[in-house]
């Protein structure tokens, strides 16, 4: 118990630094959260024209989620799956943005990655055929979560399923815009003007 609030510390701080917000306003782009969809993720970076930015955003959001997990386990002595747990809140809640934060694919990736690779490659494998396959991001992102606790489960990492139902259950949550967007047929794809 005594690990739990440092756990819980580092991987919500670690969660809650906005890099698309940060590298978007730092190279002149404004504030993210005007445009497209609003959010503050890879996605809608993307949507501002810039891929090397973007990119940058995926694997930075998804290197914190990396992380938490990492320090939990290797220096915190403590749950890598309450790590990973509070670095997706984090981002999703970050305190600087007034608790207004992202949707968490890129961070559950890598929080997925770090508790146990096999299951961070199915996700990623889900998010990228599904990418390849509509084009579009939310789809993708909600297929890939909702595949985390599947991939747990049938692959023996039972002890992590219960954490990643709830970050399932979480990001299809805060997809509830794109989920009536997609209902509506009015859901960008990724690569087009939205
Ligand atoms: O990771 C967020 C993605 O699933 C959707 O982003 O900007 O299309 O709402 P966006």
């Amino acid at each position: 118990l005594a690990t739990l609030l440092p756990v819980l510390l580092a991987g919500y701080l670690l969660g809650s630094i906005p890099f698309g917000l940060l590298l978007t306003s730092l190279t002149g782009g404004g504030d993210l959260r005007s445009v497209g969809s609003g959010n503050i993720g890879a996605t809608n970076v993307l949507r501002t024209g810039r891929k090397g930015l973007a990119a940058a955003t995926l694997l930075l959001d998804l290197g914190k989620g990396f992380a938490a997990v990492w320090l939990a386990r290797h220096m915190l002595g403590g749950d890598p799956a309450i790590g990973g747990l509070a670095a997706v809140i984090g981002h999703c809640f970050p305190i600087w943005l007034k608790f207004k934060g992202g949707k968490g694919v890129a961070t559950l990736m890598g929080v997925a990655l770090g508790l146990a690779w096999p299951i961070g490659a199915i996700y990623a494998a889900v998010w990228l055929g599904m990418l390849a396959g509509t084009r579009i991001s939310s789809l993708s992102g909600m297929s890939a979560a909702v595949s985390a606790p599947i991939a747990a489960w049938a692959l023996g990492y039972t002890g992590f399923v219960p954490v990643l139902v709830v970050l399932a259950v979480l990001v299809i949550g805060l997809h509830r815009a794109n989920i009536s967007r997609l209902r509506a047929g009015t859901e960008p794809k990724v690569g087009s003007k939205g």
